[in-house]
């Protein structure tokens, strides 16, 4: 693998970040980090979306400007990311002048090249999609399914996109390329909106939404927030229509494109057509998420249940993000929705992180003190029935780690990542060392710490992506060097000779809700 770009949508700035919005960057960072355990070359791209009526209306409910709406929220969505380990390479966001001056150009280059043309339109707009809707899509009640908010009667002179064009080579690209949508289950959704597309209207009048970009040569219309979104993942790249920039070159076509399943439609089939028009390749992926509920309720302002990311943190006095990552994580398998509860969140992450992987590293390096002084002896791992077969298997667990992650199975990854901590505890459980070292017999004893610890330096490597913190705390006592690639990992981590004393032990994870954890929050 020679590069890896992988991006997420770009949230809307009308409001703070919620959970749904974190859902998807904690899966993409994880993404990212996984690969870039398998690559050198990794970009990772993130923003805000900053156009359109709806941030318009919200800056004029607060009677502030849209910009100044658009940095304060900005910032949370940044905030945010930070207390999350969110580790992207760029943060774009829809009005930075680059961007702006890129759509501009690739507006202009479609009209010029009779791809966008201008229309007289009557459609039902909904402001929550940011989109015009088809009547048949309605409720019975004549409402946005899914906003339930009526849209609104619009009338206007638009520039039009001519999406129907495109139809058949998108159509074709989904029949030929079956993980071009990932999971492959969404792909039939998308060809039947296939069916009965019609061209799209890609600007408003002026009159009704000032807050966007200007068409060139045209100061009566202003760029709809589609085409000026979707644009967002080729100009942080500096793609601007006249100039190809060494970093577009090298990163795109995108490997992945993480979105929502609600916005499918405008990456399965409006943004190919873009990139088709541009003469452009199309993304490897686009992987569409599932949703996030809150106790098996969607979250809404009205219900009161939006929950802010960094307060499950604050709930749980947690000072490192991994409990809420892993957690998210693998709330849902592929594609599919999942749900945050908080007795939940505190008996999986005790159970997994807190009762399987950080006890087990704990009194193992503690019995390792104990019986050799922190001291590991020369390594002869055949001498405890069981070993070897352990640590092959831990091996052949990395590659079945990577090849869900090359279909991005992020929670099916975890699955066998916590698999192999639960054949490991059993190894130790069967084996018993602390027996073993009651009948003297040190020479097993010593054999069986030993493979537990070169288990150990895998499963660290393995969790890194989802717990980086506490991944860094495990391989710092296994003194053993995260940054090792996967394909270089063996098992052979482990050096003869002092690798701890008592005091350097460390609990990597404290159960959350514990007496031990609220007294080190509150250090
Ligand atoms: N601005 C557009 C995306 C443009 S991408 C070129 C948008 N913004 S959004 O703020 O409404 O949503 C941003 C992302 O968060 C989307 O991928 C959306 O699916 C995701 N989620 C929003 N609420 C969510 C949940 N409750 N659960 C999971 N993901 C959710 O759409």
């Amino acid at each position: 693998m020679d590069k890896f770009y992988i991006t997420t949508a770009i949230d809307y700035v009308n409001g703070a970040p919620h959970i749904g919005h974190a859902y998807e960057k904690i899966l993409t960072d994880i993404i990212a980090r996984h690969f870039s355990q398998r690559t050198d070359n990794m970009f990772f791209l993130t923003g805000t979306d900053e156009h359109g009526i709806k941030i318009q209306k919200t800056a004029a409910s607060k009677g502030i400007q849209p910009k100044e709406l658009c940095d304060e929220n900005a910032q949370k969505f940044k905030d945010a990311w930070k207390a999350l380990d969110i580790n992207y390479n760029k943060f774009i966001r829809t009005t930075d002048d680059y961007h702006e001056n890129a759509v501009q150009k690739i507006f202009k280059k479609l009209v010029e090249q009779g791809d966008i043309y201008k229309h007289s339109y009557e459609g039902l707009y909904c402001t929550g999609c940011e989109c015009f809707l088809n009547p048949k899509d309605l409720t019975e009640d004549g409402l946005c399914p899914d906003h339930l908010k009526k849209p609104e009667v619009v009338k206007e002179e638009n520039y039009f996109f001519k999406l129907t064009k495109y139809k058949d080579a998108i159509i074709k690209h989904i029949k030929e390329n079956p993980d071009f949508i990932v999971p492959s289950f969404r792909a039939n959704e998308v060809l039947n909106q296939l069916e009965d597309i019609q061209d799209i209207s890609v600007s408003r009048a002026k009159s009704n939404v000032q807050w966007g970009i200007d068409v060139l040569d045209d100061n009566e219309q202003s760029i709809y927030v589609w085409i000026d979104a979707l644009s967002n993942y080729i100009t942080a790249l500096g793609y601007d229509t006249e100039s190809v920039s060494e970093d577009f070159k090298k990163y795109w076509p995108a490997d992945v494109q993480v979105i929502g399943k609600d916005i499918l439609k405008f990456h399965s089939i409006y943004w190919p057509a873009f990139l088709l028009a541009l003469d452009l390749p199309l993304p490897k992926h686009i992987l569409a998420h599932g949703w996030i509920t809150i106790d098996e309720t969607k979250m809404s302002k009205s219900l009161g249940n939006v929950i802010s990311p960094t307060s499950v943190l604050e709930t749980f006095e947690l000072k490192e993000p991994d409990a809420f990552r892993y957690y998210m994580a693998t709330s849902a398998p592929c594609g599919r929705d999942g749900n945050y509860s908080d007795d939940d969140f505190k008996e999986k992450v005790n159970a997994h992180l807190a009762n399987s992987m950080g006890n087990l590293l704990n009194r193992t390096l503690s019995m390792l003190v104990k019986y050799f002084d922190g001291v590991v002896q020369p390594k002869n791992l055949s001498l405890v029935d069981g070993a070897v077969e352990l640590t092959k298997k831990a091996l052949g667990t990395v590659k079945i780690v990577e090849n869900h992650f090359n279909h991005f199975e992020v929670a099916e990854a975890a699955q066998e990542i916590i698999g192999i901590v639960d054949m490991t505890n059993k190894f130790v459980t069967d084996n018993a060392p602390w027996t073993l070292a009651k009948e003297d017999k040190m020479d097993e004893c010593a054999q069986v710490l030993t493979t537990v610890l070169e288990v150990m330096c895998i499963i660290s490597a393995l969790i890194y992506p989802y717990c980086p913190n506490i991944a860094q705390s495990m391989a710092k006592q296994l003194s053993f060097d995260l940054s090792i690639k996967l394909d270089d990992l063996t098992a052979d981590n482990i050096k003869e000779g002092k690798l701890i004393s008592k005091e350097e032990i460390t609990p990597v994870f404290l159960r959350v809700d514990s007496e031990l954890a609220d007294k080190s929050a509150k250090k």
